[in-house]
């Protein structure tokens, strides 16, 4: 039988927001910066990373029950990363997630510190311990998430990426800006969900080489989505990378040419994916929504 990606992601994404609001309860329920956290991580996001975290797990033979905590503080990090790209001194936009952004429903440093909570707590998460993951996984994972957040990764990139807006941009400093502000995050969702199922070197490196591509694609994606995209159906604005200067795909090659170049990607991520059985299919199924999302 064909695998069929709606039902699957409905699924996942179930127990994704069940787990979340499972670990939020565990929160001081008078706390003002959880209300914020909660504002924010239950208001409908895709939750495309901790499902790709979880259909790494299963592409390798793992599983998926035991990533799930890694694949809630990926989700958690991804909305950190959300508040702050939000805020006055970042992009200052009014709407996220289909609701006011977290500073305008609370305010700004209540934002930041809910960002910085989410953030923290990602790695208390992430270092719970699974029973029958063995403690050299857990260090690998770590490091991989950590590394995929600071300079090396998304906060790296979101500083080149207001550096953009003010000097004209190059195609190649663009892919790099992209790779670490978005795709970081997105490949280390996919690496470290392969570590937590047991995949051997050849696995982990594949799966890398994956993520690298799809990481790339969503953000030429949600580039050409900020032109072309249903602000009600994104839950954002539109036009606000054009009306803020920023560089983009789209800006600097023209919106076709960036279709076809998020394509391509797709077919040399699934390239990528040629040594599995079909336990990846979710994998190749969710790098063509990808490209093909209205949200
Ligand atoms: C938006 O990410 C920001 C980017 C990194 C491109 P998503 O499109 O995954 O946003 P949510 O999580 O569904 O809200
Ligand atoms: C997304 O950048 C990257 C991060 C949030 C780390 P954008 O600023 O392009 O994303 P949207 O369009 O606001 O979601
Ligand atoms: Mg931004
Ligand atoms: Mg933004």
């Amino acid at each position: 039988m064909p695998f069929e990606l709606t039902p699957y992601l409905e699924e996942r994404r179930s127990l994704i927001n069940e787990a979340l609001l499972k670990e939020l309860s565990r929160l001081p329920s008078d706390s003002r910066v959880r209300a914020a956290m909660d504002y924010s991580l239950n208001a409908g996001g895709k939750r495309v990373r901790p499902v790709l975290c979880l259909a790494a797990t299963d592409a390798v033979g793992g599983d998926f029950q035991q990533a799930m905590g890694i694949a809630c503080a990926f989700e958690m990090i991804h909305t950190f990363s959300l508040i702050h790209d939000d805020l006055p001194a970042m992009d200052d936009d009014d709407m996220r997630r289909g609701r006011p952004t977290c500073h305008k429903a609370f305010d700004e440093a209540t934002a930041l510190l809910a960002g910085d909570a989410l953030l923290s707590h990602a790695f208390e998460m992430a270092f719970r311990k699974v029973p029958g993951i063995d403690p050299g996984r857990y260090l690998k994972v770590l490091h991989a998430m950590a590394r995929s957040v600071g300079c090396f990764g998304m906060i790296e990139g979101q500083m080149r990426d207001l550096l953009g807006e003010t000097h004209l941009v190059s195609l190649q400093e663009l892919e790099a800006i992209h790779r670490l502000k978005t795709g970081a995050i997105i490949e280390a969702s996919l690496f470290c969900g392969g570590v937590i199922g047991g995949g051997d070197d050849k696995q982990l490196a594949a799966l890398e080489a994956f993520g690298r591509r799809i990481g790339l694609a969503f953000q030429v994606t949600d580039d050409i989505l900020n032109v072309d995209g249903d602000p009600n159906i994104l839950g954002k604005a539109t036009g606000t990378d054009a009306a803020r200067n920023k560089s983009t795909y789209p800006a600097l090659m023209g919106l076709e040419r960036a279709r076809e170049f998020a394509d391509q990607l797709i077919k040399d991520a699934l390239k990528a994916l040629a040594a599995f059985d079909n336990k990846s299919d979710p994998l190749r199924s969710i790098a063509n929504y990808i490209i093909k999302r209205r949200r």
